[in-house]
């Protein structure tokens, strides 16, 4: 990269940089990839092609040859004079090459891949073969990522023997974009997608972000908010349709699938009927009519995602039905097209009385939803969140998952920043969602965890995957900060194999973003790790969440949904703080977990420090497991967590010379912000907590 561009360097190519090699490792890839043998072709060969030469290029400062004839293999074994060549091709391919056995090519899953050098007759080959035309770009995504990292050295490249696949069928993004070009709790600036009402006639960001989405592995989205508003609920007539159309025909080249968020009473409101009652026939007509227009222009069409019953959007209960009655009925309409329904499990209350302490908003999806387990149709998916409550920085997990059996399951995490210092913060989600994939709900006896749970697994179900509410906008960087690129990095890697550790995605992140120098990839390795940690101890504590602004959710305030309507309190007076949740003397929501975490987080000695605000009321002087009280562990993490944002700032100032000035620069600014609201968050709470209870800081410091 050139002085003048490393000064103005945005961070736009986020880990898909392809940065210069060292000459020796150039110079070795160069041997092996000089000729590149591509026998198929159709569109996402063209992508693999492009790809493989593009990156190949820029890494090595060699233009790959591509060899396409129908007798490549045998022309690259003659021409190439070392006898070496990149073969790129479906295992089929492969196997009628002679290049994989036919068991193997058969057994390979359909967008999985292998990466092996195979040897013929003195010639030999780096073969990516996938299951599917699909596969195979993800397995050339899997090799550039190792030629970028660096660790394509002629050993490797000499013993290459990967064979991958997803865990997860449903690998997804879902946009909360508005066609009036803001995205609800976006912040890295505009949709991508629209401006003014319209979609945007420049399509090249689209083009390079559905690369980028590609490259981790992702395979559908939603390009609209679940909240429909009235423009877009005409996204599925023929008004938009053609725009939707190119859209989808851009993402179809990087093998993914286009979904809409649609809204429950389209049919009222676009279709000129009286009624959106998922009962009445002349509804289901319309649906059904609907569906058959979307995919005669899109075939590979995905499918609808649903808010439904929700924050005053229309549903079901609208009509005395219930959400199974309205995801089957478009189910039915989609189902002969091979098309799904991602039915959201956010539904609750909101407008519940402050003054009255039996309702429970954590209670409500598993209320409403475990009920109708076995009564959705086999092409409908519940998506449900996380935690209970709404993405919090600390939150238990869901108790709906465990909590059904018979029905399809999807994980939907928040890799948009809402409450988690909002792209103004580093706060980096991985860890977390690795806890979260992690949990062992015992639904069915040991190791049914989360993770088995939503990949379809441990039910045996048809479909299951993870959805992540996306992170970018038209901002030059698409996330704001720079660092929060590898929130969308870390969720793509996970999704496709909830297994990888925290560490190891974040390693291969920063290398990607920022090279291999060992201090740069120490430092900012270090910086992802601790900063969920960092952030959660200078806000709301112990897992009682919220205690931020009404609205815009940035920034402390205490009491700011203390006495309103959204169900989420945290009942702090002069004695003590917290909810209580236990069966015995709050809202029963412990009794919706397995053994033993019901019994854990009914229990005020078992339960874990960081969820007891979310399940007990307890004093001030309540003593934790750390043998802090729980007033002092306040005060304790507040002012620990806003000295941690304090040197994440010295951190990165550390690696002035070690980066170039275009993404130091942004980077610092985001971090001295942080530090400057971090201390905020600690006077305000500290304050706060201290004019309640009265208890002074046995350190005596500063609070106000
Ligand atoms: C949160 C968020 C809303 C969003 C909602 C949802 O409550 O603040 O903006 O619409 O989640 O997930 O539907």
């Amino acid at each position: 990269m050139s002085v003048a561009n490393a000064i103005s360097d945005t961070g736009y190519e986020a880990w898909l940089r392809y940065d210069r090699l060292p000459e020796q490792l150039a110079a070795v890839l160069t041997g092996w990839c000089r000729r590149i043998v591509m026998p198929d072709r159709d569109v996402l060969f063209g992508t693999v092609r492009r790809e493989l030469t593009s990156a190949l290029a820029s890494l090595t400062g060699a233009e790959p040859e591509i060899l396409d004839a129908p007798g490549a293999v045998a022309d690259a074994a003659d021409i190439s004079g070392e006898g070496r060549a990149l073969i790129a091709a479906t295992a089929e391919r492969a196997a009628a090459l002679g290049l994989l056995e036919a068991a193997e090519a058969g057994a390979l899953h359909a967008e999985g891949y292998v990466i092996r050098t195979v040897r013929r007759n003195g010639f030999e080959a780096v073969l990516i073969a996938g299951g599917t035309a699909r596969g195979l770009l993800y397995g050339a995504f899997h090799f550039l990522r190792l030629a970028a990292i660096g660790s394509l050295d002629e050993r490797a490249l000499a013993s290459l023997d990967i064979t991958e696949r997803p865990r997860n069928p449903l690998r997804m993004i879902n946009h909360w974009d508005n066609m009036d070009g803001s995205i609800e709790r976006g912040y890295a600036g505009k949709s991508i997608f629209y401006r003014n009402g319209r979609f945007i006639a420049d399509k090249t960001r689209i083009r390079d972000y559905a690369r980028m989405l590609a490259s981790i592995g992702i395979n559908a989205l939603t390009i609209n908010n679940v909240n429909v508003h009235e423009t877009e609920t005409k996204l599925i007539t023929d008004e938009w349709l053609p725009d939707v159309a190119e859209v989808a025909g851009i993402f179809r080249e990087y093998g993914i699938r286009l979904m809409l968020s649609i809204n429950f009473a389209a049919p009222i409101q676009v279709g000129g009927l009286d009624t959106a009652d998922p009962l009445d026939p002349g509804v289901r007509a319309w649906w059904r009519e609907r569906a058959a227009d979307i995919y005669r222009r899109i075939p590979d069409f995905g499918g609808f995602l649903v808010k439904a019953d929700s924050e005053f959007r229309p549903g079901p209960f609208n009509y005395g039905r219930d959400h199974a009655d309205g995801a089957n009925m478009l189910a039915e309409a989609l189902e002969p097209f091979g098309g799904i329904v991602i039915w959201r499990c956010f539904v609750y209350n909101c407008q519940q009385d402050w003054r009255d302490r039996k309702t429970d908003r954590a209670k409500a999806a598993y209320d409403i939803f475990v009920p109708l387990d076995g009564r959705f149709r086999d092409n409908v998916l519940l998506q449900i969140k996380n935690g209970p409550m709404d993405f919090q920085v600390r939150e238990p997990v869901s108790p709906l998952f465990g909590g059904m059996s018979k029905t399809n399951q999807m994980l939907e995490l928040q890799i948009t920043q809402e409450y988690t210092g909002q792209q103004r913060h580093l706060c980096y989600l991985v860890p977390q969602w690795k806890e979260v994939l992690d949990f062992d709900t015992y639904a069915c006896g040991e190791g049914t965890t989360v993770a088995r749970i939503v990949n379809g697994s441990a039910f045996g179900r048809p479909i299951g995957g993870i959805a992540g509410v996306s992170n970018i906008g038209d901002d030059p960087n698409w996330t704001g900060h720079l660092l929060a690129q590898a929130n969308l990095y870390g969720f793509g890697r996970l999704a496709w194999n909830p297994e990888l550790t925290a560490e190891a995605i974040t390693d291969e992140w920063v290398r990607l973003t920022f090279g291999g120098d060992p201090v740069t990839v120490d430092t900012i390795s270090g910086m992802l790790l601790e900063s969920w940690r960092i952030y959660e101890n200078y806000t709301a504590p112990l897992g009682v969440g919220w205690m931020v602004n009404p609205g815009s959710h940035y920034g402390p305030n205490v009491d700011g949904y203390e006495y309103s309507k959204w169900g989420t309190y945290h009942f702090a007076d002069f004695r003590g703080v917290g909810v209580d949740r236990t069966v015995k003397t709050g809202t029963g929501f412990t009794a919706q977990y397995h053994k033993p975490h019901c019994d854990i987080y009914e229990s005020l000695e078992l339960c874990p420090d960081e969820l007891l605000l979310f399940f007990h009321h307890v004093p001030y002087t309540h003593r934790l497991h750390s043998g802090k009280t729980v007033i002092q562990h306040i005060y304790d993490t507040h002012f620990e967590g806003a000295e941690q944002a304090r040197g994440l700032v010295e951190r990165w100032k550390s690696l002035q010379d070690r980066i170039d000035p275009g993404r130091y620069r942004q980077v610092l600014e985001r971090l001295e912000e942080q530090a400057a609201h971090a201390e905020e968050w600690r006077d305000v709470i500290n304050a706060y907590f201290w004019r309640k209870s009265g208890i002074p800081d046995e350190h005596g410091r500063k609070i106000y």
